[in-house]
């Protein structure tokens, strides 16, 4: 059974109180039931976190080495700034799929760089949070002859 890693960034645990045109209605709570119900449907185990500090993300892509078969990571707004993230994604080369809530490609100019995409096989972007399930579902079905 392969394992999932589900990295949440700053702001992610406001889901449901901030910006709701934006984000949506649901709060982080049901986001996380919400994977944990899918990963039992396809059979995977999920890890899920969520931290407001840049070095939290690090520490986890790190650690996923060699233990985690995939990561599902919205940084928030790191995504735009953090190349310490990005360098943590390519030092474990372990299968990524970047997701994000809103659209960020509609939005302001700063959302529109994307510092992690370079280390990700797919970016997921304005689908809602059901993207965080797309994500999922690509990292369950990658061939293993498809890994970084
Ligand atoms: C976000 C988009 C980012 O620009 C923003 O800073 C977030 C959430 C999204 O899920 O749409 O915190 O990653």
């Amino acid at each position: 059974m392969k394992t999932i890693r589900v990295i949440n960034g700053p702001n992610l645990n406001m889901l449901g109180v901030r910006e709701p045109d934006i984000y949506g209605k649901t709060d982080y709570k049901t986001l996380c039931e919400m994977i944990e119900n899918y990963a039992k449907a396809i059979d995977v185990n999920v890890q899920i976190m969520q931290s407001n500090h840049e070095g939290d993300l690090v520490d986890w892509i790190q650690e996923s080495y060699n233990i985690i078969d995939g990561i599902v990571i919205n940084p928030g707004a790191y995504t735009h700034t953090s190349v310490a993230i990005l360098d943590a994604a390519k030092a474990v080369g372990i299968p990524m799929v970047e997701v994000h809530i809103s659209d960020v490609s509609a939005r302001e100019k700063f959302r529109q760089v994307s510092y992690i995409r370079e280390a990700c096989i797919k970016t997921i972007s304005g689908h809602g949070i059901d993207g965080y399930l797309e994500a999922m579902d690509i990292l369950v079905n990658l061939d293993e002859s498809n890994k970084q």
